[in-house]
């Protein structure tokens, strides 16, 4: 088990940094936010957009899959007083030829950019507030939608009532995968968001869907960690219920997790529990923190902060990031518009992972596993699907995965690691940057989850540089 020690104190300099942009915020009578389409953007982008709302600042709001040239002239030509760019951008900054940018983002930043700064590059005035620099790192400790909450903070003590979108989106990042529990600086947006009444941290199984998956399925679908008898078995699944006298519906309605009574959910728990006893790392990932927001009914799909994150990537990586953004905003309604969404997602996150698994398309190298989905899966999901495989048992633990997608402007990869191997000195930001711009593309992320565009046949210069770069970092 990693044996980390994490903060929870602000740095003074983030501090003083976020009080600066703060200042410039205030003087703003116009904005444009820029966020990017995933979970975390979404919530980010909202915090963003209500809290210039709060402010009076009228600002329009852009969702973006990622920084492009079109993006780049965008905020070098925009005429709002202030461009404020959520969960995006530090891998830009050196593009921005602009002032009044503030940068709320935990992507690993350009490295072209002068080291440590954050106010004043020459003469444009950007704020850039990343965790990374300051000793944080953004792949766990905090997210887009944190960094932007501390902003918003900032602006006015009353906007507490948005960290929930900060624990949304800090899930929605898998940032509470490292230690089973979120960490760090999220555990400061945590805070406010506990006091605000707005979330509720238990300890509990911590598979997908406890508010809204059928009792079976719940335990069924969930892989990591693998239970004997039980993950992809539907028939093991309802003996384990019944042989607890667990029964799986109430009134002819499929009962969930968290539908069970505190003694059922007891012995289901110390039940599933036993199965992986002796396992310390699988104890860990099977039982630990989990996020409730009770301001939502069960069932209608946002009390789980994973359930309600995964509604917004549902929205986000379908074109419908306006669908999220209302959700975010209190608009329940859009849970219906939003419905057609999730139904698309499951569907095609679950027939994406059959095509890789019925063909047989993962590749193995020595030091790296791959797989080419052509224009089967959208490139939006990829990396989703890739992660999903690399928790299962249909890919290599121990190998860092890379998976290719069609694109309108390339080719999409998709990178997704372990934090065994990153451990181990794997930094797939570095690699997705530096192998895509070999071969004339693109990319960055975390060190974690990365991501690139290339240009159409240079797959296998692409793998063959990545595979030198992964050998030379895992020792
Ligand atoms: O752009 P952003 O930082 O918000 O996206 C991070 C991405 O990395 C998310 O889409 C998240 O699903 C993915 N991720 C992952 N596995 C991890 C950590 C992050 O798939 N362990
Ligand atoms: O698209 P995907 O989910 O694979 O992205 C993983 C991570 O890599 C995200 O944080 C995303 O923002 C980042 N990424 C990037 N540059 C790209 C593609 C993805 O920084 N060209
Ligand atoms: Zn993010």
């Amino acid at each position: 088990m990693s044996m980390m020690e994490f903060t929870e104190t602000l740095s003074d300099k983030l501090v003083k940094d976020i009080a600066r942009a703060a200042k410039a915020l205030r003087t703003a009578k116009t904005a444009l936010v820029i966020t990017h389409i995933d979970a975390d953007g979404i919530t980010a982008g909202s915090i963003a957009s209500i809290t210039l709302e709060r402010m009076h600042i009228e600002h329009t709001i852009i969702f973006e899959k990622k920084i492009t040239e079109d993006t780049i002239h965008r905020v070098n030509t925009s005429s709002a007083d202030i461009i404020w760019i959520c969960d995006l951008g530090s891998a830009y900054l050196s593009e921005f030829k602009k002032s009044n940018i503030i940068i709320t983002d935990h992507h690993v930043p350009d490295p072209k950019y002068r080291k440590k700064q954050t106010f004043i590059d020459g003469f444009y005035e950007i704020h850039h507030l990343n965790p990374h620099l300051y000793g944080v790192n953004g792949s766990y400790e905090i997210c887009g939608a944190g960094m932007t909450y501390l902003l918003s903070r900032e602006m006015d003590p009353k906007n507490t009532d948005l960290a929930y979108l900060g624990i949304v989106g800090a899930v929605g990042d898998f940032q509470d995968d490292l230690e089973s529990r979120l960490v760090s600086y999220n555990r400061i947006v945590l805070k406010d968001a506990i006091d605000a009444g707005d979330v509720i941290a238990d300890t509990d199984i911590r598979f997908f869907g406890r508010e809204n998956r059928p009792l079976t399925q719940f335990l069924q679908y969930s892989s990591d960690p693998e239970l004997p008898g039980i993950t992809n078995n539907a028939t093991g699944c309802s003996n384990f219920y019944s042989e607890l006298n667990i029964p799986l519906k109430d009134n002819g309605e499929w009962r969930t997790w968290n539908d069970l009574t505190p003694y059922e959910k007891d012995i289901a728990t110390e039940e599933l529990r036993s199965m992986v006893s002796g396992d310390d790392k699988a104890e860990k990932h099977l039982y630990g923190e989990v996020y409730t927001l009770p301001k939502f009914e069960s069932h209608i799909g946002l009390r789980d902060a994973k359930e309600y994150a995964t509604i917004l990537n549902s929205c986000g990586r379908y074109d419908d990031a306006e669908t999220g953004l209302r959700i975010c905003r209190g608009d329940l309604t859009a849970l219906n518009d939003a419905e057609q969404n999730r139904s698309d997602h499951r569907r095609n996150i679950s027939m994406a992972l059959s095509y890789i698994k019925e063909n047989h398309l993962i590749r193995e190298r020595r030091f790296i596993q791959y797989f080419d989905s052509g224009s089967e899966i959208r490139e939006t999901i990829v990396g989703i699907v890739a992660g999903m495989l690399l928790n299962s048992n249909e890919a290599k633990h121990e190998l860092p995965i890379f998976a290719f997608a069609k694109a309108d402007d390339g080719i999409k990869v998709s990178a997704r690691a372990t934090h065994n191997l990153t451990d181990k000195g794997l930094d797939l930001s570095i690699i997705m940057k530096t192998a895509s711009e070999m071969v004339g593309g693109f990319g960055g992320g975390h060190n974690i989850a990365a991501g690139a565009t290339i240009p159409e046949g240079k797959e296998e210069a692409f793998l063959d540089i990545v595979e030198d770069l992964v050998s030379s970092q895992v020792i």
